[in-house]
């Protein structure tokens, strides 16, 4: 093992060495356009990810947090309602609820996919109950036929957290396709990241659709300075969509390479008994591996051990949202949520990025290996 080696845990430079002359280009057209908000590039790149996401509309904002609070303010929700959703995730999610002025309700995730169980989310609801807000955590899709069930037998809203799972696949369908819209982070280290802050909502709800719009560009209204709903200023600038149609063309290749080297992974980490790797997809669903996630005896020394031999690694998430100072209030314990504990205490992300190679991949194995003996 040499002292100059360092496999980091995203690598954005590699993506961005490849992309440069095409960025640069891009960037100085939308600056040259003046038109810096929902101008050409907006619109078309709005058009180009429904039509690959699969879906009717795209409507592009300032972030992923941006995209569930827009999408649950367009579906009515705010003060006295109660939205259930994972405890096992990036904060944002349940942020976004809390700022349409309603309520968060934990229900607790499936064991080995790590996602909310429909199970669970049954027991949680009450004459308040308005909508369902799965996330598809690390790219592996959440149960939404399970979820789905559920939400037609309670006239529930499901909004689909897909952060993490752009071009993952749940029997066939893209994930934000199949509840009533889906929210997406193009934060840079995502499978498709802006060169900033962007996000999006997609749906194939027209009145949804044109809503949102309106919510992210101040609730205006087609007349001058008229309102017909509360919003926002929760734009996507037109630098980001530009930088983001120049990576769009190659976010179908990129899966492929993450999927293959998430393969590699499963190849050289099978033989480690005190590790599990991510569950494979079935029915016609894929993950988009956002990130590669073992589930690890003596997670935490293993941690420390890959960060002294310069490999990259994560949690995701070391500390459940009950446990966060922000929901003390909830007065809620890891008694009641055991899958999302134990996972909280042995999940550890690896290295993952499209360009990663074989070679790496081996690496990391080998030095999983020594540490456990
Ligand atoms: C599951 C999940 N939801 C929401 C978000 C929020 O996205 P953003 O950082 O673009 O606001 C993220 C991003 O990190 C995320 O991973």
């Amino acid at each position: 093992m040499t002292n100059e080696r360092n496999i980091p845990l995203f690598n954005l430079q590699k993506q961005f060495d490849s992309l440069k002359p095409e960025l640069e280009s891009a960037c100085l057209k939308a600056l040259g356009s003046m038109k810096w908000l929902l101008g050409p590039e907006t619109k078309e790149f709005e058009k180009e990810f429904a039509e690959i996401m699969g879906a009717k509309h795209c409507i592009s904002c300032s972030s992923g947090a941006s995209a569930i609070q827009i999408a649950l303010m367009a579906a009515g929700i705010g003060k006295g309602d109660e939205v259930i959703t994972t405890p096992f995730t990036f904060v944002a999610t349940t942020t976004s609820i809390t700022l349409t002025g309603a309520d968060i309700v934990f229900a607790d995730i499936e064991p080995e996919t790590y996602n909310i169980d429909p199970k669970k989310i049954e027991e949680k609801i009450t004459s308040k109950t308005k909508a369902i807000l799965p996330v598809h955590l690390y790219g592996y899709p959440a149960n939404m036929d399970g979820i789905m069930e559920v939400a037609k037998k309670h006239n529930l809203i499901v909004i689909e957290d897909c952060a993490q799972s752009h071009l993952s696949k749940y029997k066939g369908k893209t994930t934000g396709t199949i509840g009533l819209a889906g929210s997406f982070s193009f934060y840079p280290s995502k499978n498709l990241g802006a060169c900033g802050d962007a996000g999006a909502i997609i749906t194939d709800d027209d009145s949804l659709a044109d809503k949102c719009s309106r919510i992210r560009h101040s609730g205006r209204s087609n007349k001058p300075y008229e309102y017909d709903y509360e919003g926002s200023t929760l734009r996507a600038d037109e630098i980001q969509t530009a930088m983001l149609r120049v990576k769009l063309r190659h976010l179908k290749t990129w899966t492929e390479m993450r999927n293959n080297a998430a393969q590699m992974y499963n190849k050289y980490l099978k033989d480690i008994s005190q590790i599990k790797t991510p569950k494979n997809c079935e029915d016609g669903s894929t993950q988009s591996f956002y990130v590669y996630t073992i589930f690890a005896e003596k997670r935490d020394e293993l941690s420390k051990f890959l960060t002294e031999n310069k490999i990259g690694n994560s949690i995701y998430y070391p500390k459940a949202l009950y446990d966060q100072p922000i929901y003390k209030y909830m007065g809620l314990s890891s008694k009641d949520f055991p899958e999302t504990d134990l996972a909280c205490k042995s999940v550890l992300a690896l290295p993952m990025y499209p360009e990663i190679s074989e070679e790496e991949i081996k690496i990391i194995a080998d030095v999983i290996k020594s540490f456990y003996g």
